[in-house]
């Protein structure tokens, strides 16, 4: 007798992003970005992990916010430099589109590096998403570490497919 095979259905998702090799590849309102990234580093407070984040927003309106990694000594209570960013985005310009975000990061940590572009967090990447979602048109997310090259995604969904959805 043989054994009935069941057959499952496998979905494969595709993602993507581009690799630049330094900000100077980027158009200017977008290099602009980065820089108010890296600019907003020296704002983080993360004495914990040493890990500074920078993140800035350009809206549709012109307008740049700039967010930092806030820590605190009950760990959990702290947040990334993306969540601050965003919700100060949106508490100082409710409605306005989000075109583009720019995340930098450094460290003087001598345990560790941030070479690599930093990616957002998975809480961080819900949030966008939501975003996103209810300004129905992408997000640009740029990431940059403590070498040169850019990373770039044209949506949230090249970063957190299978999202949360109620
Ligand atoms: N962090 C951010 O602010 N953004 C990221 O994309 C990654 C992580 C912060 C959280 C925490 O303060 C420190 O970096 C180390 O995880």
């Amino acid at each position: 007798m043989g054994r009935l095979v069941k057959m499952s259905k496998i979905i494969n998702i595709n993602i993507k992003f581009k690799v630049h090799e330094s900000v100077t590849d980027l158009d200017e309102q977008f290099s602009n970005l980065c820089l108010k990234a890296e600019e907003a580093v020296k704002n983080a407070y993360a004495p914990y992990s040493q890990f500074y984040v920078g993140a800035a927003i350009l809206l549709e309106n012109g307008e740049i916010i700039a967010g930092t990694n806030q820590e605190n000594a009950a760990y959990p209570s702290g947040t990334c430099a993306e969540r601050t960013a965003i919700f100060y985005a949106s508490s100082k310009f409710p409605g306005v589109k989000i075109k583009a975000i720019a995340i930098a990061a450094k460290t003087k940590s001598t345990v560790f590096k941030i070479t690599k572009p930093v990616t957002p967090c998975g809480a961080c990447r819900q949030v966008i998403a939501e975003y996103e979602q209810i300004q129905n048109s992408p997000i640009i997310i740029l990431m940059q570490g403590q070498d040169k090259a850019v990373y770039e995604c044209n949506s949230i969904h090249d970063l957190l497919p299978l999202m949360f959805n109620q």
